[in-house]
């Protein structure tokens, strides 16, 4: 049994450089591991059989999932008669811009490597896995990078501080579909605000106007969040095609009369979790 974390990224920026011809768009975005990460449990198993069972039973377990995609592309292309039983603890909420069925995919290439073929390198892995999914060639081998192109080609970039970084995310009740927000954004193409307060980098994200046109409630959000410096918090960013926003934080910043204010504010289905990166 095979045991790995499959952790969630958030976006501190995210430009948009133009429309590609195959319709994506050309992208450069400084992506970053985090704290928070879903659980997956790997059992080898006889035959070419894979098998999945998540904590989520709103997400399917059949080969509509990334993960078992993943796990399909592996036997294919290696040829390797065997199977595998693949678990998702769910802690990365779906639809948010943290790129949770990403990361369990490209977990479940590696975890399969590690077991059955340790001599294929990153690069193939990342090659193989990224006609599924823009960010999920950067959970290859998670560490603060910039990707550019649609995302999958990735050079590692340490964060310009050695302290470890603190954040609340806040999840909204709702979740935003990640073609949605390009397709609006394509509509009328304009930057993202670009905020300096935070001090390690500059935070941008070229999706926020798009999106906070139609989920009025985020543009709300994130105003109110950085008028929060009283509790320790720093500047808001929207990470990737959200709803997830990102409220930076002091290390002792006060999160418990935050969450209470923000609950008072706009209700108790908005879920706080603070990480590190
Ligand atoms: O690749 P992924 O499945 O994450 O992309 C979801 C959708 O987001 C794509 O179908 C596309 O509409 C949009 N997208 C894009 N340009 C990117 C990444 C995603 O237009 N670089």
């Amino acid at each position: 049994m095979l045991i790995y974390p499959s952790p969630a990224k958030i976006n501190l920026t995210l430009k948009i450089l133009g429309k590609r011809p195959d319709g994506f768009h050309e992208l450069e975005t400084f992506m970053v591991p985090t704290s928070l990460h879903d659980i997956l449990t790997l059992t080898p198993i006889p035959d070419r059989k894979i098998e999945l069972s998540c904590s989520d039973p709103s997400l399917p377990t059949d080969s509509r999932n990334l993960a078992f995609q993943a796990a399909q592309l592996f036997f294919e292309h290696t040829s390797i008669n065997a199977g595998i039983n693949i678990h998702i603890q769910k802690n990365i909420p779906h639809g948010g811009g943290l790129g949770g069925g990403s990361s369990n995919a490209a977990t479940v290439l590696r975890g399969l490597r590690d077991h059955y073929a340790p001599e294929i390198p990153d690069q193939a892995l990342r090659q193989w896995i990224a006609p599924l999914g823009s960010d999920i060639p950067f959970f290859i081998q998670p560490q603060p990078s910039v990707c550019r192109g649609r995302g999958e080609i990735i050079t590692p970039s340490p964060l310009s501080t050695s302290s470890p970084q603190h954040a609340i995310l806040i999840f909204p009740p709702f979740g935003v579909p990640t073609p949605w927000a390009y397709k609006t954004y394509a509509q009328a193409p304009c930057q993202g605000e670009e905020s300096d307060r935070w001090g390690i980098m500059p935070l941008r994200n070229d999706l926020e106007p798009a999106v906070f046109s139609k989920y009025i409630i985020l543009r709300t959000l994130k105003s109110w969040i950085r008028d929060q410096g009283a509790m320790g918090i720093i500047d808001a960013l929207m990470s990737g095609s959200g709803s997830t926003m990102i409220a930076f934080s002091q290390p002792d910043a006060d999160l418990s009369a935050f969450t209470v204010s923000l609950h008072q504010t706009f209700g108790t289905t908005f879920r706080v979790h603070p990480i590190t990166f």
